[in-house]
């Protein structure tokens, strides 16, 4: 079964290729994990089927909080629980990663107290597909706020590496921050972060990744979710995909991994296992690192169906865990 075949992602050797995607549960409060959370992390990463699990995504800044629920790793009293999750994904026997996080313009004054922030002054749904988008436009960020907030995301993942993860998942995928500047549809800049360039709209990621790889070095497993095409006229293309993740990988990304763009996490019109596999194969042709594919996949049989199909190197599984607890033990 070519699931169950090792791979390496960076220097971190991983027993499988079945990977547990990011899950928000809304079980946090306050930003700091509940019994719930950690119940859940059990339950669903017991007995090690998973070669890697990547933890939820975590705000760097209150201003980011994607949701009043979500996890935080913007502040050092966040380490202890955010070390909870670790241990328990280890102790099961699985790689763990933590999803670093702002969620531009889908972060809502509402919860946060604070205006939101973006690329340029467009408000677009976040996060879940036919949400309402956050009716207060939210403020483009300034170059000097821009520097800021990267040292957020830095931050972030130094406070990752003291929790014990192996390593970090950068969100640029579902219409969140990172995104709205890569997506041409919510970065209408004309600055050296801008909307009509790669360079442009990777700039702020180039940025946060070499701050991350300065600071943490380069052992630590360093993933990157991309919303890779928004499959709209005027959005993100696969085209821009590949260039950009040819871009990561040359800045010590170890790990792509593909997801939707503006449309979020589902495609309109695509249910069927891997509906964002054109993105991925794109990739994975023009890459040497491996590419994670997520978004659809039911079965075990349907993750090593789109192995065979060369779609990706690793197969991501998000709804049928949350559905199920033990999915996936007949990989043990
Ligand atoms: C309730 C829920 C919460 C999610 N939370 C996150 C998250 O924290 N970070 C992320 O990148 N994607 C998140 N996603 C997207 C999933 O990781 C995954 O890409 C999506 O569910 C498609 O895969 P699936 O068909 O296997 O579920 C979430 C999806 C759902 C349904």
């Amino acid at each position: 079964m070519l699931l169950n075949l090792e791979i390496m992602a960076g220097h971190h050797l991983l027993h499988n290729r079945l990977v547990k995607a990011p899950i928000h549960d809304e079980t946090c409060v306050d930003g700091y994990i509940t019994a719930d959370t950690e119940k859940n992390y059990y339950e669903r990463t017991k007995g090690g089927r998973f070669g890697l699990v990547v933890v939820e995504h975590s705000y760097v800044r209150k201003d980011g909080m994607a949701s009043p629920t979500q996890l935080s790793s913007s502040r050092d009293t966040d380490i202890e629980g955010l070390k909870k999750l670790a241990d328990i994904i280890h102790k099961n026997g699985s790689t763990a990663i933590l999803q670093i996080n702002h969620a531009g313009c889908g972060a809502s004054r509402s919860f946060t107290g604070l205006p939101s922030v973006s690329a340029s002054n467009i408000s677009v749904t976040c996060g879940w597909p036919d949400s309402k988008p956050n009716p207060d436009l939210p403020k483009p960020l300034t170059v000097s706020e821009i520097h800021e907030l990267e040292d957020c995301y830095i931050a972030a993942a130094e406070r990752a590496m003291k929790a014990g993860y192996d390593g970090v998942n950068l969100h640029s995928a579902h219409a969140y921050l990172l995104n709205q500047f890569f997506s041409p549809i919510t970065n209408k800049r004309t600055d050296e972060y801008n909307g009509f360039t790669i360079e442009g709209r990777t700039r702020m990621h180039l940025e946060i990744i070499k701050g991350i790889r300065d600071r943490i070095g380069s052992k630590p497993l360093f993933a990157l979710r991309l919303g890779g095409c928004d499959y709209t006229e005027g959005g993100s293309t696969i085209e821009d995909a590949v260039k950009a993740c040819r871009l990561f990988e040359a800045a010590g990304v170890d790990l792509l991994d593909i997801s939707g763009g503006t449309c979020c996490f589902t495609r309109k019109g695509h249910n069927y296992p891997g509906y964002f596999g054109d993105i991925s194969e794109a990739v994975k042709k023009a890459v040497h690192i491996p590419v994670l594919l997520t978004g659809g996949v039911r079965t075990i049989k349907d993750a090593e169906q789109l192995l065979k199909e060369r779609k990706a190197d690793l197969i991501g599984v998000g709804r049928a865990i949350t559905a199920h607890a033990g999915w996936g033990m007949e990989m043990l």
